[in-house]
């Protein structure tokens, strides 16, 4: 059912798992489904909101009605994302994005050769999208009233990953952070997740579980009480 939570608010979110080519066939990529991020998407249109999906690689189809812009790397996903954002609302950086690339995609594919060493791939950072749109509104002292981060964390016990959670969330200066422990089974490609999501107050996160849809609702019913308060 619809609601109008966020009727008129123009939100982005960014989906799936970005893929950084090494030469024309291969890439190097990631286990994100954009399962998450699609359900945002749906959550969030249902919710009023006008929705433009910025999307990697995903398994799964974008929400039909969605405006949806397709990218395929972590520079694309960067161009398409920071032009959105400019005029948004909310923006959910749900997206993999990967931090690092092959400094350089070969221009044909590569070879094996009995006569010639192994290759080795080096690796350049990505820039972080998600502190830059926080640096841009900084910088501007406008832009979206709201700005949400994903953690996929790994940790052996829930307190670490709280832990690196909350220094994460300082490190990337965003309003929210949505939490989820990965490793194992859990999270990706998967259709049930739970999710602790952090705000800089210091409170004790809210946490959901669920499928991604009933999850992504409460994110959703979140950002909207955030943009009243
Ligand atoms: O640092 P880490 O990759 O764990 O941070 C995850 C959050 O940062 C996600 O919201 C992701 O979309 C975003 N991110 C980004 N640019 C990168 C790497 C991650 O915006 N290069």
């Amino acid at each position: 059912a619809g609601t109008t939570m966020l009727l008129g608010k123009r939100v982005v979110i960014t989906s799936g798992g970005t893929r950084e080519p090494l030469d024309p066939v291969r890439f190097l990529g990631n286990r994100s489904s954009g399962k998450q991020g699609v359900a945002l998407a749906r959550a969030a249109a249902a919710a009023g909101a006008e929705v433009e999906l910025v999307a990697a690689h995903m398994d799964v189809a974008p929400p039909e009605g969605v405006k949806t812009t397709r990218v395929e790397t972590a520079l694309q996903l960067r161009t398409a994302t920071l032009e959105a954002s400019a005029r948004a609302d909310v923006v959910i950086m749900a997206a993999a994005v990967a931090d690092f690339r092959p400094a350089e995609a070969a221009e044909t594919k590569i070879k094996k050769r009995d006569d010639a060493a192994d290759p080795v791939i080096t690796l350049v950072r990505n820039p972080d999208i998600l502190q830059e749109i926080v640096q841009v509104r900084r910088d501007s002292g406008t832009g979206p009233a709201l700005i949400v981060g994903f953690a996929a964390e790994t940790g052996d016990s829930s307190s670490d990953v709280l832990g690196y959670a909350r220094q994460k969330l300082a490190r990337k200066g965003c309003d929210l952070l949505v939490l989820n422990q990965v490793g194992r089974d859990l999270v990706f490609g998967q259709d049930q997740t739970a999710i602790s999501i952090l705000d800089n107050s210091g409170a004790d996160p809210q946490v959901a579980t669920g499928s991604k849809d009933t999850v992504a609702r409460t994110i959703i019913e979140r950002v909207a009480a955030e943009l009243v308060s």
